[in-house]
């Protein structure tokens, strides 16, 4: 444990301790007023640390001055110039960057395995999609990210984009060359927006990648509670207003956000921001360590197994804290694994049929990484199968036809029709295996038998199929 409390470099969290067990009479919501217990002890478990932001971190008469020396101690440490902290998770903030650039109808140029909250903005504030295509790696049949040549293309058509949507890194922690496609893409004048909601840590240690604003992004969104410690929904937009206009920055933050944001969930990233500020390259060496340390024991003891690292992918091109486990070589059944996994307490952030994902952040220890994979190890000895091709996810190949914008195809008459029907016609849903939530089938694009196929299968592999209007898959939303 460190000596030196988190508070006294987080002013809102200091602020919630001081706040959670003042003893108060007041008469404002929320309705439970921090006195659960009073009515029941597993109520009062649940609701008496919900202080609020306002009546709660701040008065009732939205001062903000808390949370504003708050973003603003986060805007330095990103070297950003507008900083907003969020309860609303990245959903919110990729959706208020949508709101915040061009005109209803305006091309953005975007990578097409995007979160599918960011695609929903581009419904909410009418902008166009260029989509880009995602490369795979022939080796371990992973995304690598976006092309610069295919940036370059997308730029020199159309001249009028006004923005270009990275995920950088992608769900499994890969990334394109950011940098370059930066230093590229202003050269047309053109903002570069980057949602790094899997990149909340990057930049606080020497061996992880930089942040989306240090390789030259001119706006970013983080969660802080996907692989820091903020708490669920926490998130975090920054951005330099070079390119970019603050005050629909502002305009599009507040459009979407709620009118009672969780005190608790702004404090927490605070204190994520302070916990990387002061412990970030102590606590990501012990990360670092962990994973080497668990990527050379799979392969030692699981020979034929594929766990990629940062030499796989290229520096700087690889989130080097991402645990990646490939079974296609022995013909392993990541579900089956997952399933035999969860029967013994463990949950992975991410299990397909071809890849594992566990996620080790900065609470795991040497413990808690051996007692995953002395299951895990035993269990893919024994599980070897008829070895296969690699039959890269879905969610990374889709190359979609568009027949209307997503805005359209949101807002058109539909229908619902038997699937095998809806094929040629046009999407009026979105449909997304979840994780890792990227759209396979989107508002707008033709519907195509393979699209449908293939949903079909990772279905009946196991994987969850969000967003559907039908999650069977009988039937698809049409467009009427
Ligand atoms: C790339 C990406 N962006 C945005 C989001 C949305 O984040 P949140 O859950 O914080 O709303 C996710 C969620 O998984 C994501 O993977």
């Amino acid at each position: 444990m460190n000596e030196k409390p988190l508070r006294n470099d987080a002013t809102l969290l200091d602020i919630f301790l001081r706040v959670r067990d003042e003893p108060r009479n007041d008469f404002i919501i929320p309705g439970h007023k921090r006195q659960g217990h009073l009515l029941d002890e597993g109520l009062g478990r649940l609701v008496d640390g919900d202080v609020p932001l306002y009546g709660g971190l701040d008065s009732i008469k939205q001062t903000d001055n808390a949370l504003r020396h708050a973003e603003s101690r986060a805007a330095t440490f990103y070297d950003a110039d507008w900083c907003r902290f969020s309860s609303g998770g990245s959903t919110h903030t990729n959706q208020a960057l949508a709101l915040a650039l061009g005109q209803p109808g305006d091309v953005v140029i975007a990578s097409r395995s995007l979160h599918r909250s960011m695609l929903l903005g581009f419904v909410l504030a009418d902008l166009r999609p260029v989509w880009l295509p995602t490369h795979i790696d022939d080796h371990c049949g992973l995304p690598r990210g976006t092309s610069i040549d295919d940036v370059a293309t997308a730029l020199a058509s159309y001249p009028g984009a006004v923005a270009l949507v990275l995920t950088e890194p992608g769900y499994v922690g890969t990334m394109s060359d950011l940098q370059a496609i930066c230093e590229l893409t202003h050269q047309y004048g053109v903002p570069v927006l980057v949602d790094q909601a899997w990149g909340a840590h990057f930049g606080a240690h020497p061996e992880l990648p930089r942040h989306a604003l240090a390789n030259g992004a001119d706006a970013m969104v983080t969660s802080t509670h996907k692989l820091l410690v903020g708490y669920s929904q926490a998130s975090v937009a920054a951005a330099r207003t070079q390119r970019l206009d603050r005050d629909r920055l502002d305009r599009g933050f507040e459009a979407t956000q709620t009118t009672s944001p969780a005190g608790t969930i702004l404090a927490s990233s605070d204190a994520s921001r302070a916990l990387m500020e002061t412990r970030g390259a102590e606590l990501f060496d012990r990360v670092l360590a962990l994973v080497r340390s668990a990527r050379r024991r799979l392969r030692e003891e699981v020979p034929g197994l594929l766990v990629p690292d940062e030499e796989t992918f290229g520096s700087g091109r690889f989130d080097p804290t991402r645990l990646i486990i490939q079974l296609v070589p022995l013909g392993i059944d990541g579900i089956e694994v997952e399933r035999h996994l969860s029967q013994n307490g463990i949950s992975l952030e991410f299990a397909d049929r071809d890849t594992l994902m566990p996620l080790i952040t900065v609470v795991d220890t040497e413990e808690s990484v051996s007692s995953l994979l002395d299951q895990l190890i035993p269990f893919l000895l024994d599980a070897r199968g008829e070895i296969r091709e690699f039959s890269t996810a879905l969610s990374w190949r889709v190359q979609p036809v568009q027949a209307l914008s997503p805005r359209e195809a949101f807002f058109a008459r539909h229908e619902r029709v038997e699937s095998s029907m809806a094929i040629g016609r046009v999407s009026a849903e979105l449909v997304a295996p979840y994780p890792p939530g990227v759209p396979v089938l989107a508002p707008g694009e033709v519907v195509t038998r393979e699209l449908v196929e293939g949903l079909l299968e990772v279905a009946r592999s196991g994987v969850r199929i969000a967003y559907a209007a039908d999650p069977s898959l009988t039937t698809l939303e049409v467009v009427a």
